[in-house]
């Protein structure tokens, strides 16, 4: 039932979007598209070491609204309220190197490589700069003209329990194994106070803390975030190693340091909790996990258009 229904919406989406993604979709319109991003991006992670986590977040919260077409970059515009102006925006960042990809972009083939693909590369990009796997990325995308922060209420919470995650990866097509491995990319980045406030302050009627944190991990937490936090910039990094793409968040989950309620929660089921433990021991089987479901992910399509400025559209 559950694999027709996933046949029906996989018929459904390339049929209804109507653009196939092709490793080749460039090849002869703009044949130096990728390392024309990938320098971009290498420039600005040389100057930053926050640019690969914030392209990478960007690319899933691109994907989870409207499909990946590009709307998360879209600006507010009269009395409309885009997806990046919404509640989850507090950390989407490095808006400006998709900008500086698009120029250079335009400049050798314009009119030809849409703001979704742009994006979609980068988000390889980043995770390569950083020391993770590299793929090739199906490419052809269409730009979308809706954004609306509204919308950003369907991306998942770190509150989030198993079935809640459950559900809403399998709303976009994505299985139990994409999302142990797609929450990898928390290997990378920063979080703020408030993204993991729910496990460390009033957890519920009898524990102030969530037990299932690592109680030394839970008091530093407490520290950097106290229940009256005035520190808006307040928070920590997902990982030690927050600038390195490796398997190390596996690791975390299963010493009970991870910092949201999604994150642990993935070893409340059998079926998550071994593919923790295997990621955890394998960064081989992590990475050939991760590029299936990025690719599985970034497929997910939903735009008319190639945006001349991914910032509005044409
Ligand atoms: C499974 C559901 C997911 C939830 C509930 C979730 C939630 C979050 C939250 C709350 C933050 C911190 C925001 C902040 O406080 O600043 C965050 C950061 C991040 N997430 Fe996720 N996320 C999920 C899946 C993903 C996926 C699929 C990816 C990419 C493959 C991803 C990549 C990242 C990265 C790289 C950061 C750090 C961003 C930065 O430092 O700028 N997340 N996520
Ligand atoms: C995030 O959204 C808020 C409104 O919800 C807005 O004031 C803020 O400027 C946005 N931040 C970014 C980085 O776009
Ligand atoms: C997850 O949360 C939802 C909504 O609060 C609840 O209905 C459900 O029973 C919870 N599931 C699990 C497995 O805890
Ligand atoms: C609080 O959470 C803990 C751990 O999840 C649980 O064992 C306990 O029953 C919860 N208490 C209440 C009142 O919900």
């Amino acid at each position: 039932m559950a694999f027709i229904a996933a046949l029906l919406l996989l018929f459904f989406s390339a049929f209804s979007q109507g653009n196939a993604l092709s490793l080749n979709y460039y090849t002869k319109t703009c044949p130096d598209v990728e390392h024309v991003i990938a320098q971009v991006v290498r420039e600005a992670t040389s100057k930053d070491k926050t640019v690969p986590a914030g392209l990478l977040r960007m690319h899933f919260h691109d994907c989870f609204i409207r499909g990946c077409d590009g709307s998360v970059l879209l600006k507010s515009k009269g009395g409309n309220k885009a997806e990046k102006d919404g509640p989850p925006n507090v950390s989407l960042h490095a808006f400006y190197v998709i900008d500086s990809a698009k120029k250079a972009v335009e400049t050798i083939c314009p009119g030809i490589v849409s703001c979704a693909d742009i994006l979609a590369l980068a988000a390889r990009d980043a995770v390569v700069l950083t020391g993770g796997p590299t793929w090739d990325v199906p490419k052809g995308r269409k730009d979308g003209r809706i954004s609306k922060a509204s919308e950003t209420v369907q991306l998942p919470a770190p509150t989030f329990n198993i079935s809640q995650l459950q559900q809403s990866f399998s709303q976009r097509g994505l299985s139990m194994e994409d999302l142990v491995a797609l929450s990898g990319g928390h290997t990378l980045g920063f979080s703020h106070c408030s993204s993991f406030q729910n496990r460390i302050h009033n957890f519920n009627l009898t524990h102030d803390t969530d037990p299932t944190l690592h109680p030394s991990f839970a008091a530093r937490l407490q520290s950097i975030c106290p229940i009256k936090n005035k520190a808006k910039n307040a928070g920590a990094t997902m990982d030690p190693s927050s600038t390195t793409f490796d398997n190390n968040y596996y690791k975390l989950i299963l010493q009970k340091k991870s910092l949201f309620s999604s994150d642990q929660a993935l070893l409340t089921i059998p079926k998550t909790r071994d593919l923790v433990s295997k990621y955890a021991s394998s960064k081989k089987a992590f990475n050939t996990a991760f590029i299936n479901s990025m690719i599985k992910m970034s497929s997910i399509t939903g735009g008319q258009e190639v945006r001349k400025d991914c910032r509005v559209v044409n």
